[in-house]
């Protein structure tokens, strides 16, 4: 695009603002052929203070104009995270004529509390008008906490009313409403913290079967159902991410169905005028595992634009695996896609630099320090397929089943290079892409 992508240590394949800090994702929706990424920006310094919403687009989830900043703070306070709808049926009266107004929920937070408002856009969210009548709900005296924050909402089409998920306290409580003005308080899931979402999907991709998903910051979440009202949780929390990853928020409005995610990756660029990045795009799916049905994340396909295949091996030992990835120690950003046969492993891996990117430890059963056990205990395959930008590091474990993101630590003086390790270790499968910018 310009000149400013161009800096040594500017992510290639990853959203980054032009200057400033960012954190959470913020509104993200679909809208005429629009994909909108607002998120938590301080235009002014590389640290965390003094929030707005920042404004970016995209026509394809790949590629990024950042816009200027949408919303600024107020005398209520700055601006924290928060979602955006399409009020189609004109239920808040914004609408002028054929145009609906989208229309943003967001929590204004100052030194004594943190309160929930709501603005709206005529024109594709460039420009905004706050409510007059701000805030929405003022929920601190009846917590007794200050933590009362990033509204989601979003339309429950059986009840014909607008629901939003706040992070109050201890966990997620649910309001409805009919005008998304007036809000009223219906129920309390404790057990969360911060940027809450909700929403349904099918398992195993069959509508006759789905289940809803409630997560807020960390990447845990819980399976259950909804009525509109409460959310019912099943048994058990799970982890379907970790690391870098946090405070992510999935798509409203899109056309076709897919539950895409977004997550902001806590991770900072040496010597850069901003801080902070977006992960890649995720679509997120229920499917069966031998514990029941888990969510699953894998970058969303439109990300295949960007790599190109360069080579592919087969069945190869670790040592004859070592050799064929020298030629690519040199690299800015890459992709790799691997699956490595354990049968007989104590501990298995993969390493950039002395960076463990893939860890496997039959004992404790874990990858990269979390639990982990194989899908199919016989054939023992483990497959990760990692994606190498300039300073961040995403990895997917068996088809998405497990992921995690993190800092991509400065070249050292470790000469291994790409380096498969562990004792009795086939690499049944070796997948080297070359990676395009998305900046050019
Ligand atoms: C999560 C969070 C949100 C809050 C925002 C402020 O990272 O703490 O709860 O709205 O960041 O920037």
């Amino acid at each position: 695009q310009d000149s400013l992508y161009n800096e040594k240590n500017r992510p290639q394949f990853h959203f980054t603002t032009r200057r400033g800090w960012i954190n959470d994702p913020n509104g993200l929706i679909y809208y005429e052929g629009e994909y909108h990424l607002f998120y938590q920006h301080n235009p002014y310094e590389r640290d965390w203070e003094n929030m707005h919403w920042g404004h970016a687009v995209s026509p394809d989830l790949v590629h990024w104009e950042e816009l200027p900043d949408a919303l600024f703070p107020d005398e209520l306070g700055t601006m924290f995270s928060g979602s955006a709808v399409i009020d189609y049926e004109n239920t808040a009266g914004y609408n002028k004529g054929e145009t609906p107004a989208m229309v943003a929920f967001y929590t204004a937070d100052s030194p004594t509390k943190q309160v929930q408002c709501m603005a709206y856009s005529l024109d594709k969210g460039r420009s905004w008008t706050k409510y007059d009548k701000n805030p929405l709900i003022d929920s601190k005296h009846i917590w007794n906490s200050k933590d009362t924050r990033d509204p989601k909402v979003f339309w429950y089409a059986p009840g014909n009313h607008w629901t939003m998920v706040l992070h109050e306290r201890d966990g997620h409580s649910i309001y409805t409403s009919s005008d998304l003005k007036d809000w009223k308080y219906q129920s309390h899931v404790t057990g969360f913290w911060e940027c809450p979402e909700l929403f349904e999907l099918p398992v195993d991709g069959n509508p006759e079967n789905t289940k809803w998903v409630m997560y807020g910051a960390s990447g845990t979440y819980m399976l259950g159902s909804f009525d509109g009202k409460v959310f019912t949780p099943e048994k058990g929390k799970y982890q379907y991410s970790s690391g870098a990853i946090y405070a992510a928020q999935t798509y409203t409005n899109m056309p076709d169905g897919r539950r895409i995610q977004v997550g902001w990756g806590r991770i900072t660029h040496p010597e850069m005028p901003f801080n902070g990045m977006m992960l890649l795009p995720t679509e997120l799916t229920l499917r069966t595992t031998k514990d029941g049905p888990r969510l699953f994340n894998v970058p969303v396909k439109e990300t295949e634009m960007l790599f190109t295949p360069v080579h592919r091996w087969q069945n190869l030992t670790s040592d004859k695996a070592n050799e064929l990835l020298k030629e690519f120690y040199d690299i800015d950003c890459l992709r790799i896609k691997t699956a490595i046969k354990l049968s007989h492993a104590t501990d298995a891996g993969f390493n950039l630099f002395g960076q463990r990117l893939v860890g496997y430890d039959m004992n404790f059963n874990t990858i990269n320090g979390v639990f982990y056990s194989p899908e199919d205990m016989t054939s023992m395959e483990l497959s990760a397929d990692i994606y190498i930008d300039r300073t961040s590091i995403e990895v997917f474990i068996d088809g998405g089943a497990y992921s995690y993101s993190m800092e991509r630590k400065p070249d050292s003086n470790n000469s291994e290079g790409f380096h498969f390790w562990g004792n009795n270790i086939e690499v049944k499968d070796l997948q080297v892409f070359s990676v395009k910018s998305i900046w050019n």
